[in-house]
Protein backbone atom coordinates (compact mmCIF):
# COMPACT_ATOMS: atom_id res chain seq x y z
CA UNK A 1 0.00 0.00 0.00
CA UNK A 2 2.85 2.59 1.25
CA UNK A 3 4.89 1.44 -1.63
CA UNK A 4 1.91 2.08 -4.02
CA UNK A 5 1.26 5.49 -2.50
CA UNK A 6 4.72 6.10 -2.90
CA UNK A 7 4.84 5.42 -6.38
CA UNK A 8 2.07 7.80 -6.80
CA UNK A 9 3.34 10.70 -5.63
CA UNK A 10 6.63 11.11 -7.87
CA UNK A 11 4.75 9.86 -10.59
CA UNK A 12 2.57 12.86 -9.77
CA UNK A 13 5.65 14.85 -9.28
CA UNK A 14 7.56 13.56 -12.87
CA UNK A 15 4.08 13.91 -14.57
CA UNK A 16 3.57 17.84 -13.13
CA UNK A 17 7.00 18.92 -13.85
CA UNK A 18 6.26 17.30 -17.61
CA UNK A 19 3.36 18.62 -17.83
CA UNK A 20 4.28 22.24 -16.84
CA UNK A 21 7.59 21.89 -19.55
CA UNK A 22 5.81 20.43 -22.14
CA UNK A 23 2.61 20.61 -24.04
CA UNK A 24 3.09 18.58 -26.94
CA UNK A 25 3.66 14.62 -26.14
CA UNK A 26 7.41 15.13 -26.52
CA UNK A 27 10.99 14.45 -26.65
CA UNK A 28 11.26 15.33 -22.88
CA UNK A 29 9.45 12.15 -22.06
CA UNK A 30 11.12 9.83 -23.47
CA UNK A 31 14.20 11.37 -22.21
CA UNK A 32 12.68 10.64 -18.76
CA UNK A 33 12.18 6.93 -19.89
CA UNK A 34 15.39 6.53 -20.43
CA UNK A 35 16.07 7.68 -16.92
CA UNK A 36 13.73 5.55 -15.40
CA UNK A 37 15.69 2.48 -17.14
CA UNK A 38 18.94 3.57 -16.53
CA UNK A 39 19.59 0.04 -14.53
CA UNK A 40 19.49 -1.52 -18.05
CA UNK A 41 21.84 -1.17 -20.21
CA UNK A 42 20.62 0.72 -23.19
CA UNK A 43 19.76 -0.99 -26.29
CA UNK A 44 19.17 -4.12 -23.86
CA UNK A 45 15.00 -3.29 -24.12
CA UNK A 46 12.96 -2.19 -26.57
CA UNK A 47 11.58 1.23 -25.25
CA UNK A 48 8.25 0.91 -23.59
CA UNK A 49 5.51 1.26 -25.74
CA UNK A 50 7.00 0.64 -28.81
CA UNK A 51 5.15 -2.19 -29.75
CA UNK A 52 1.75 -0.10 -29.73
CA UNK A 53 1.12 -0.81 -33.36
CA UNK A 54 0.09 -4.42 -32.61
CA UNK A 55 -3.06 -3.33 -30.82
CA UNK A 56 -5.52 -2.89 -33.91
CA UNK A 57 -8.95 -0.49 -33.49
CA UNK A 58 -11.39 -3.51 -31.79
CA UNK A 59 -13.71 -2.98 -34.49
CA UNK A 60 -15.91 -5.60 -33.07
CA UNK A 61 -16.10 -3.22 -30.04
CA UNK A 62 -20.31 -3.11 -29.82
CA UNK A 63 -20.32 -6.74 -29.68
CA UNK A 64 -18.46 -6.36 -26.26
CA UNK A 65 -19.75 -6.19 -23.06
CA UNK A 66 -19.77 -2.36 -20.98
CA UNK A 67 -19.43 -3.75 -17.49
CA UNK A 68 -17.87 -0.30 -15.81
CA UNK A 69 -18.37 3.18 -16.49
CA UNK A 70 -17.00 6.66 -15.10
CA UNK A 71 -18.27 9.92 -14.72
CA UNK A 72 -16.35 13.21 -13.72
CA UNK A 73 -17.51 16.56 -14.34
CA UNK A 74 -18.14 16.93 -18.44
CA UNK A 75 -16.14 13.30 -18.71
CA UNK A 76 -17.90 10.03 -18.97
CA UNK A 77 -16.58 7.14 -19.81
CA UNK A 78 -18.16 3.57 -21.16
CA UNK A 79 -15.62 0.56 -20.50
CA UNK A 80 -15.89 -2.34 -22.91
CA UNK A 81 -14.49 -5.60 -22.76
CA UNK A 82 -14.87 -8.06 -25.86
CA UNK A 83 -15.92 -10.80 -24.17
CA UNK A 84 -17.56 -12.76 -21.32
CA UNK A 85 -14.69 -14.77 -21.03
CA UNK A 86 -12.49 -12.47 -19.41
CA UNK A 87 -15.19 -11.74 -16.93
CA UNK A 88 -15.97 -14.92 -15.88
CA UNK A 89 -12.00 -15.53 -15.07
CA UNK A 90 -12.06 -12.57 -12.94
CA UNK A 91 -15.35 -14.00 -11.27
CA UNK A 92 -13.50 -17.31 -11.08
CA UNK A 93 -9.48 -15.84 -9.47
CA UNK A 94 -7.88 -16.93 -12.73
CA UNK A 95 -5.72 -14.49 -14.87
CA UNK A 96 -7.38 -12.41 -17.36
CA UNK A 97 -7.05 -14.74 -20.54
CA UNK A 98 -4.77 -14.06 -23.78
CA UNK A 99 -6.89 -12.57 -26.55
CA UNK A 100 -8.77 -9.75 -23.88
CA UNK A 101 -9.21 -6.24 -25.39
CA UNK A 102 -10.51 -3.69 -23.07
CA UNK A 103 -11.65 -0.19 -24.52
CA UNK A 104 -12.50 2.92 -22.58
CA UNK A 105 -14.75 4.84 -24.86
CA UNK A 106 -14.47 8.54 -23.33
CA UNK A 107 -16.71 11.17 -24.28
CA UNK A 108 -16.27 15.07 -23.37
CA UNK A 109 -19.21 17.17 -23.18
CA UNK A 110 -21.28 14.24 -25.00
CA UNK A 111 -19.28 13.96 -27.67
CA UNK A 112 -16.80 11.25 -28.24
CA UNK A 113 -13.47 12.09 -27.47
CA UNK A 114 -11.43 9.00 -27.69
CA UNK A 115 -10.92 4.97 -27.55
CA UNK A 116 -8.21 4.25 -24.87
CA UNK A 117 -7.19 0.62 -25.80
CA UNK A 118 -5.10 -1.93 -24.08
CA UNK A 119 -4.83 -5.75 -24.95
CA UNK A 120 -3.26 -8.92 -23.44
CA UNK A 121 -1.79 -11.52 -25.89
CA UNK A 122 0.92 -14.06 -24.80
CA UNK A 123 4.12 -13.17 -25.08
CA UNK A 124 3.24 -9.59 -25.77
CA UNK A 125 5.78 -7.03 -23.44
CA UNK A 126 8.93 -9.42 -23.36
CA UNK A 127 10.80 -7.20 -25.27
CA UNK A 128 10.39 -4.54 -22.62
CA UNK A 129 12.13 -4.43 -19.23
CA UNK A 130 10.90 -6.31 -16.45
CA UNK A 131 10.27 -2.98 -14.77
CA UNK A 132 8.39 -0.96 -17.20
CA UNK A 133 6.51 -3.96 -18.87
CA UNK A 134 2.89 -4.47 -17.77
CA UNK A 135 2.92 -8.16 -17.53
CA UNK A 136 1.62 -9.01 -21.54
CA UNK A 137 -0.32 -5.83 -21.93
CA UNK A 138 0.38 -3.35 -24.75
CA UNK A 139 -1.68 -0.19 -25.25
CA UNK A 140 -3.01 2.46 -28.36
CA UNK A 141 -4.78 5.30 -28.21
CA UNK A 142 -7.58 6.22 -31.26
CA UNK A 143 -8.80 9.24 -32.25
CA UNK A 144 -13.26 9.30 -32.75
CA UNK A 145 -12.47 8.23 -36.16
CA UNK A 146 -10.90 5.05 -35.17
CA UNK A 147 -7.52 6.70 -36.43
CA UNK A 148 -4.46 6.14 -34.21
CA UNK A 149 -3.76 8.94 -32.07
CA UNK A 150 0.11 9.99 -31.53
CA UNK A 151 0.28 9.46 -27.91
CA UNK A 152 3.02 8.44 -25.60
CA UNK A 153 2.14 5.11 -24.95
CA UNK A 154 4.77 5.21 -22.32
CA UNK A 155 2.62 6.85 -19.82
CA UNK A 156 -0.08 4.60 -20.12
CA UNK A 157 2.13 1.61 -19.11
CA UNK A 158 3.65 3.83 -16.05
CA UNK A 159 0.21 5.10 -14.94
CA UNK A 160 -1.45 1.62 -15.12
CA UNK A 161 1.67 -0.15 -13.49
CA UNK A 162 -0.05 1.17 -10.09
CA UNK A 163 -2.37 -1.54 -10.74
CA UNK A 164 -0.18 -4.12 -10.84
CA UNK A 165 -1.78 -6.13 -8.33
CA UNK A 166 -5.71 -5.91 -10.78
CA UNK A 167 -3.46 -7.10 -13.64
CA UNK A 168 -2.88 -3.32 -14.77
CA UNK A 169 -6.58 -2.79 -14.94
CA UNK A 170 -8.46 0.43 -12.64
CA UNK A 171 -11.64 -1.63 -13.29
CA UNK A 172 -11.04 -4.40 -11.46
CA UNK A 173 -13.64 -4.15 -8.73
CA UNK A 174 -16.28 -3.11 -11.60
CA UNK A 175 -14.97 -6.58 -13.67
CA UNK A 176 -15.67 -9.10 -10.80
CA UNK A 177 -18.85 -7.80 -9.49
CA UNK A 178 -20.43 -7.19 -12.94
CA UNK A 179 -23.37 -9.65 -12.79
CA UNK A 180 -23.34 -11.79 -16.49
CA UNK A 181 -26.39 -12.82 -16.00
CA UNK A 182 -27.64 -8.97 -16.85
CA UNK A 183 -26.56 -9.13 -20.51
CA UNK A 184 -27.65 -12.38 -21.89
CA UNK A 185 -29.48 -10.74 -24.25
CA UNK A 186 -28.67 -7.05 -24.63
CA UNK A 187 -25.25 -7.37 -26.01
CA UNK A 188 -25.73 -4.34 -27.86
CA UNK A 189 -24.36 -1.53 -25.67
CA UNK A 190 -27.05 0.51 -25.11
CA UNK A 191 -25.49 1.71 -21.92
CA UNK A 192 -28.53 1.46 -19.84
CA UNK A 193 -28.13 -2.33 -18.89
CA UNK A 194 -24.87 -2.88 -17.80
CA UNK A 195 -24.58 0.63 -15.93
CA UNK A 196 -27.78 -0.87 -13.93
CA UNK A 197 -26.21 -3.96 -13.38
CA UNK A 198 -23.29 -2.77 -11.79
CA UNK A 199 -23.53 -3.05 -7.91
CA UNK A 200 -22.79 0.43 -6.65
CA UNK A 201 -21.24 -0.93 -3.25
CA UNK A 202 -17.67 -1.33 -4.92
CA UNK A 203 -17.59 1.59 -6.62
CA UNK A 204 -16.48 3.37 -3.81
CA UNK A 205 -13.20 1.70 -3.54
CA UNK A 206 -12.22 2.66 -7.12
CA UNK A 207 -15.15 5.50 -7.67
CA UNK A 208 -14.57 7.98 -4.40
CA UNK A 209 -12.14 9.95 -5.95
CA UNK A 210 -12.20 14.09 -6.15
CA UNK A 211 -15.85 13.82 -6.27
CA UNK A 212 -17.44 11.99 -3.66
CA UNK A 213 -16.08 13.79 -0.08
CA UNK A 214 -18.44 11.93 2.20
CA UNK A 215 -18.11 8.46 1.28
CA UNK A 216 -21.00 7.62 3.99
CA UNK A 217 -20.37 3.57 5.41
CA UNK A 218 -17.59 2.01 3.88
CA UNK A 219 -17.45 -1.96 5.27
CA UNK A 220 -16.44 -0.54 8.98
CA UNK A 221 -13.94 -3.99 8.44
CA UNK A 222 -12.28 -2.74 5.05
CA UNK A 223 -12.62 0.83 5.86
CA UNK A 224 -9.18 1.23 7.32
CA UNK A 225 -7.25 -1.19 4.49
CA UNK A 226 -9.03 1.42 2.13
CA UNK A 227 -7.69 4.19 3.01
CA UNK A 228 -4.41 3.78 1.32
CA UNK A 229 -6.14 2.63 -1.64
CA UNK A 230 -8.45 5.85 -1.92
CA UNK A 231 -5.81 8.58 -1.09
CA UNK A 232 -3.97 6.79 -4.11
CA UNK A 233 -7.13 6.64 -5.99
CA UNK A 234 -8.06 9.95 -5.55
CA UNK A 235 -4.30 10.72 -6.82
CA UNK A 236 -4.64 9.00 -9.41
CA UNK A 237 -8.14 11.00 -10.49
CA UNK A 238 -5.99 14.05 -10.60
CA UNK A 239 -3.24 12.48 -12.46
CA UNK A 240 -5.23 11.38 -15.24
CA UNK A 241 -7.42 15.09 -15.62
CA UNK A 242 -4.03 16.07 -16.06
CA UNK A 243 -3.24 13.30 -18.53
CA UNK A 244 -6.67 14.23 -20.10
CA UNK A 245 -6.58 18.23 -19.88
CA UNK A 246 -3.40 17.94 -22.47
CA UNK A 247 -5.44 17.12 -25.26
CA UNK A 248 -7.90 19.75 -24.42
CA UNK A 249 -5.95 23.12 -26.04
C1 LIG B 1 -2.42 9.16 -15.23
C2 LIG B 1 -2.85 7.79 -15.19
C3 LIG B 1 -3.28 7.13 -16.49
C4 LIG B 1 -2.71 7.22 -17.71
C5 LIG B 1 -1.52 8.04 -18.16
C6 LIG B 1 -3.48 6.34 -18.57
N1 LIG B 1 -4.47 5.74 -17.86
FE1 LIG B 1 -5.81 4.42 -18.58
N2 LIG B 1 -6.83 4.52 -16.83
C7 LIG B 1 -6.46 5.23 -15.73
C8 LIG B 1 -7.52 5.16 -14.75
C9 LIG B 1 -7.49 5.79 -13.37
C10 LIG B 1 -8.55 4.40 -15.33
C11 LIG B 1 -9.92 4.06 -14.74
C12 LIG B 1 -10.95 4.90 -15.45
C13 LIG B 1 -10.98 6.31 -14.93
O1 LIG B 1 -10.70 6.53 -13.75
O2 LIG B 1 -11.30 7.20 -15.73
C14 LIG B 1 -8.05 3.98 -16.63
C15 LIG B 1 -8.74 3.12 -17.46
C16 LIG B 1 -8.26 2.67 -18.65
C17 LIG B 1 -8.87 1.61 -19.42
C18 LIG B 1 -10.04 0.76 -18.99
C19 LIG B 1 -9.50 -0.46 -18.20
C20 LIG B 1 -9.03 -0.08 -16.81
O3 LIG B 1 -7.83 -0.02 -16.56
O4 LIG B 1 -9.90 0.17 -15.97
C21 LIG B 1 -8.14 1.49 -20.56
C22 LIG B 1 -8.38 0.52 -21.69
C23 LIG B 1 -7.08 2.46 -20.50
N3 LIG B 1 -7.17 3.16 -19.32
C24 LIG B 1 -6.13 2.64 -21.49
C25 LIG B 1 -5.15 3.62 -21.42
C26 LIG B 1 -4.28 3.97 -22.52
C27 LIG B 1 -4.30 3.31 -23.90
C28 LIG B 1 -3.48 4.96 -22.09
C29 LIG B 1 -2.40 5.71 -22.84
C30 LIG B 1 -2.74 6.28 -24.10
C31 LIG B 1 -3.84 5.24 -20.71
N4 LIG B 1 -4.85 4.40 -20.34
C32 LIG B 1 -3.21 6.17 -19.92
C33 LIG B 1 -5.27 5.87 -15.56
C34 LIG B 1 -4.41 6.20 -16.59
Amino acid sequence: MKKRLFHSFALMLALSLTACNNNDTGTKDSSQQEENSSGAKSGEYAEIGSGANLVKFPEDLEKGIVFATYDRGNIHEDIYVNNREAIEAVQNGEEIPSGTVITLVGYEDGELDQYLVMEKRTGWGSQYSPEERNGEWEYQAFTPDKEVRPDNIGRCFSCHANQERDDYMNSMDQMKEFDLGEISQSKNSSSETPIAAIPTEHWKVSEISAHVNDSKDINKEESHLKEDEEKANKIQDVLLKMYLQQYKS
